[in-house]
């Protein structure tokens, strides 16, 4: 008998799926009051730093700032107008760079790594009641520049942290934009093959 479908939750998923994935989105409307617990940074770090890798070779670094911080001001500038726009009132930023050298033979698998490593830190933060927006929407070398990176060292996304605010205090088109709504391809699209 087929589950019946999820419909208290922010997605509308057409199967029961754990409550922290089904509730997850990515707002740009960020409460810029909140401020985020150092530990808290952390704790989303280490399930960074704790996600599986080809080979177990951990092919990643961070660069973590939080807001009222000369770094996060960086990151900030790097970013591309859009993201600037809503960016500054987000709790934190983190910069997920990739290293290929460390992955040794298994450079197939860098970025792939990266991406897992950046979803479990963002499934820590939902775990710690906050909400995480990603975005390939930066210059690299703004940030190589800024950080002083070595040529190893390739940043590759950054993620905002904080607590999600609709209020007056979010400008009108963002929490437009966050109000809208969320489609996903089905599932009969996405299945190759099925036996
Ligand atoms: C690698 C990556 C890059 C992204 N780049 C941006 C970006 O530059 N700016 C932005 O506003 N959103 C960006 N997003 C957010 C996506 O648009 C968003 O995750 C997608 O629309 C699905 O929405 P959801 O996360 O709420 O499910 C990015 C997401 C990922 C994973």
């Amino acid at each position: 008998m087929s589950s019946p479908a999820v419909t208290d939750t922010r997605n509308q998923t057409d199967r029961p799926i754990a409550p922290l994935l089904a509730d997850r989105w990515s707002p740009r409307g960020f409460d810029a009051s909140h401020e985020i617990d150092r530990d808290d940074l952390l704790s989303i770090l280490e399930a960074a730093r704790w996600a599986p890798s080809a080979g177990n070779t951990q092919p990643w670094g961070f660069i973590a700032a939080r807001r009222g911080t000369p770094e996060f001001d960086q990151i900030v500038a790097a970013l591309a107008d859009f993201n600037q726009a809503w960016t500054p009132r987000a709790s934190a930023l983190i910069v997920f760079a990739s290293l290929p050298e460390r992955a040794g033979r298994m450079t197939a698998w860098v970025d792939y790594d990266l991406g897992q490593a950046a979803a479990h830190a963002s499934m820590q933060a939902e775990y710690l009641g906050l909400r995480v927006h990603q975005m390939g929407g930066f210059a690299a070398d703004a940030i190589r520049e800024a950080f002083d990176l070595p040529p190893g060292v390739l940043p590759r996304s950054v993620m905002a942290i904080g607590r999600h605010d609709d209020s007056d205090d979010v400008p009108a088109r963002i929490r437009q934009r966050d109000a809208s709504e969320r489609v996903r391809l089905p599932l009969s699209d996405l299945l190759i093959h099925r036996a």
